[in-house]
């Protein structure tokens, strides 16, 4: 059975930066607390004529270039979004597009903040299987268009970008396991209602309580990562987590007993890409040189649904 590993990342931030400061200007609200409560100095901000397939774009021709690979050797096309171009066709059949390749299936998966996770390991089981042999995974999301930005209660998080991984069929590892949940009675936690329903169609969220949730649902899929391959916390050499809030990845890294300069943080400068997220820290992180080959890397998720999960990789 072959692995699937990841031979390249290449990621994409629009240029257009939002900061603290300028957010104090709009909302009530401080530089001081947005940065006590979640870390975040700022956040990139998609161009009025930018789309999600732009981004993705921009993220996956750096990752095949990186890969030096034909694009058209791609034989699967996984987007993780939640903010698609359109309702359809699909970002990831406008991306194949975009990218000039002739034919291969490609489709969009709906996990939210979970989508990278849940879009990795479904092209884990495709490669496993032998029903592709290179994938190119991206994750991209432009959560401003889905923002209120009169709602201080969560417009202070979100930010937009794209990540991608091209995966390639190997006989070493690779993903070593891929862990994915939900549970849909959580919906009205963290949702985006359609306007015919409640009158609007940005996000609506209970923030300290998917704050609460999100910690302890995130310890449990750490045991459930380290006991499904035998490891111990300590054998961790990485932590690449969606970044949602510096205190959710503070408390995670403590579950750990990770110090934080074991964890890659992007969430001062991104914000919540939600899909992006995890794809952006990871691409960072390799290419600053601080995750290196043959280390071990746990990655990990929450986000609307609610839906969970965690990617255990050896570069
Ligand atoms: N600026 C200033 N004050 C704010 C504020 C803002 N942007 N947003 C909320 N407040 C106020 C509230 O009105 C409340 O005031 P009160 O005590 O007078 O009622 C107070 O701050 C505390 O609000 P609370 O919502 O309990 O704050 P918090 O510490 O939980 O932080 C979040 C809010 C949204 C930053 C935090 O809950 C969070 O990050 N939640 C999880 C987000 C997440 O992970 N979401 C998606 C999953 S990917």
């Amino acid at each position: 059975m072959s692995f699937s590993k990841i031979i390249a990342t290449g990621s994409y931030l629009p240029s257009s930066i939002l900061t603290n400061q300028d957010l104090e200007k709009r909302l009530d609200t401080s530089d001081d607390w947005i940065t006590s409560r979640t870390g975040i100095k700022q956040r990139h901000i998609i161009g009025d004529e930018e789309k999600t397939s732009d981004m993705a774009y921009e993220a996956a021709i750096k990752a095949i270039k990186a890969a030096k690979i034909d694009a058209n050797s791609i034989d699967l096309i996984i987007v993780a979004t939640t903010t698609p171009d359109k309702v359809f066709p699909s970002t990831a059949c406008t991306l194949q597009s975009k990218l000039g390749i002739e034919e291969c299936p490609a489709f969009d998966i709906q996990a939210v903040c979970s989508g990278f996770i849940y879009a990795l390991s479904v092209a884990d089981k495709y490669i496993k299987t032998n029903s592709a042999r290179t994938v190119l995974v991206v994750g991209a999301d432009a959560m401003s268009t889905i923002t209120d930005y009169s709602d201080r209660g969560n417009a202070i998080l979100w930010g937009d970008g794209a990540g991608a991984v091209i995966l390639k069929a190997s006989q070493e590892p690779g993903i070593l396991s891929t862990h994915i949940h939900a549970q849909g009675k959580y919906e009205d936690l963290l949702h985006v209602p359609r306007k015919s329903d409640e009158k609007k169609d940005t996000i609506d969220m209970v923030g300290n309580q998917v704050f609460k949730i999100a910690v302890n649902t995130l310890d449990r899929i750490v045991d459930e990562t380290l006991d499904a391959n035998n490891l111990k916390k300590t054998d961790i050499d990485w932590l690449v987590p969606h970044q949602a809030n510096i205190r959710i990845l503070e408390a995670t890294a403590k579950k750990l007993s990770m110090g934080m300069d074991k964890v890659i943080v992007t969430i001062d400068r991104h914000g919540n890409t939600s899909a992006a997220s995890i794809p952006l820290a990871l691409d960072e992180g390799i290419k600053t040189n601080k995750i290196l080959p043959n280390q071990l890397i746990l990655m990990e998720a929450f986000g609307g649904g609610f839906t969970w999960g965690s990617a255990l990789i050896k570069l």
